[in-house]
């Protein structure tokens, strides 16, 4: 039987797509559990995997290849889509799909599977994902090609001699791994409907968290979170620590209606601790080493970085340039930040940097001021000659007669 590999969460969709691709499909499959982190017990992927008829199961933890390698350029660059979503799920997508065609070629299989249904982005960024990395490749998609609902494919197993017991299902559908959880469908189809107490699982209430709040206290290193109050951390102990602690203080929560890549606006809830604590720290940062010209092109840029993510084109040249103008412009981005949480806000009090731009002498108004008033005055005649050559010469009789009021009067001597 010719091989495939299929994306495999232990879900019951994929379950269910292990027994239909051997079944319907004659494939040998291979189940392959990509651990962004939110890994399902080994045993459980292992048993279900195989009782569906996998010939194989493998588990691979690339929670910190997902951080080094997609997450952090990613808060590097700023990269939020529509200002809003730190785009976890979005990020994962290429990883797994590159995942996917490596165990592909290792095993000889000579086709792919993944479980995204037909009107949303993930199969978006697999198929694209794929097939540029190996368009030889064939891609299935068994929940796009045949959805079945839930009690479908419960029978379906069963009609195959395979029972399983599978956890209660709440009524949203879920995407979650270490940068964040994605929550949609159910009662949030209604976008004036306040997300209920179960859409968030990570995250306290901030009407709940601690009267007291917290401070923290991230490092960045060219632009990558390396410490948390002070103390090293690998990329995973560092984003679970801030998940951790941001949740508990109620940080990190987003509702947002969202403009999909196939066209549709969907209702999207999102928690996202250590994402949102790391953009307010990162930001923050980057306002005392850059320069005022590469914050205001970097914003340009993140907003771009951010729509390639979302639309899958995470292979192209177009991201290989924008990367490489984000790791030039991170060469300083290296320094502390204090942020305060507190029932949902993250503040941030205070930063340092070696290479900062703030200078004390010059911003300062006590008597060590080093800053030259008097060529203030120089400079202001300069800057300012430009409009007032325009208004002159265009706009002094045109301009409506409340903004006139205030104006230099014409025959004032220029
Ligand atoms: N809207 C987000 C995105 O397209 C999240 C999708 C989450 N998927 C899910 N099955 N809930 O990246």
């Amino acid at each position: 039987m010719p091989k495939l590999v299929l994306a495999y969460s232990g879900g019951l969709d994929t379950t269910t797509a292990i027994t239909w691709l051997t079944k319907e499909r004659g494939y040998d499959v291979v189940a392959l559990n990509i651990d962004v982190g939110m890994s399902r017990e080994q045993a459980v992927l292992e048993e279900r995997g195989l009782a569906a008829g996998a010939a194989r199961v493998i588990v691979e933890d690339a929670r910190e290849d997902f951080l080094r390698y997609f997450a952090f350029p990613a808060l590097a660059a700023g990269a939020l889509y529509q200002d809003a979503y730190p785009l976890a799920t979005a990020l994962a997508r290429p990883l797994m799909a590159k995942l996917l065609v490596d165990v592909a070629h290792g095993e000889g299989a000579v086709a792919v599977a993944h479980g995204c249904t037909g009107k949303g982005n993930d199969q978006v960024r697999f198929d694209v994902g794929i097939r540029t990395l190996d368009p030889s490749l064939a891609i299935v998609a068994p929940t796009r090609e045949e959805a079945m609902s839930r009690e479908m494919e419960i029978e379906y197993l069963q009609e195959h001699g395979i029972a399983l017991a599978w956890e209660v299902k709440g009524s949203f559908s879920i995407d979650e791994n270490i940068w964040g959880r994605s929550v949609e469908a159910g009662v949030l189809e209604d976008p004036w409907t306040a997300p209920p107490p179960d859409a968030y699982v990570w995250t306290t209430a901030p009407e709940d968290a601690p009267a007291e709040g917290v401070d923290v206290e991230i490092g960045f290193e060219k632009g990558f979170p390396v410490t948390v109050d002070g103390e090293a951390l690998d990329p995973v102990a560092l984003v679970e620590r801030l998940n951790d602690l941001g949740g508990q203080h109620g940080v990190g929560r987003v509702d947002h209606i969202e403009d999909r890549l196939v066209g549709i606006k969907s209702r999207e809830i999102y928690e996202a601790p250590a994402a949102t604590v790391l953009f307010a720290a990162h930001r923050a940062l980057e306002t005392m080493t850059l320069s005022r010209q590469q914050l205001k092109l970097k914003r340009e840029i993140a907003a771009q970085y951010a729509e390639l993510i979302y639309d899958g084109l995470w292979f192209s040249a177009h991201h290989q340039d924008l990367a490489a103008y984000t790791a030039s412009t991170q060469r300083f981005v290296s320094g502390q930040v204090r942020l305060r949480l507190h029932r949902g806000a993250v503040t941030v009090t205070g930063r340092r940097a070696e290479s900062s731009l703030y200078d004390r002498a010059l911003a300062t108004y006590d008597r060590e001021d080093a800053f030259d008033h008097a060529s203030a005055v120089g400079f202001i005649d300069i800057w300012g000659l430009q409009t007032r050559v325009q208004a002159r010469q265009q706009l002094l009789d045109q301009l409506p007669q409340a903004l006139r009021i205030a104006q230099p009067r014409k025959e004032a001597s220029e």
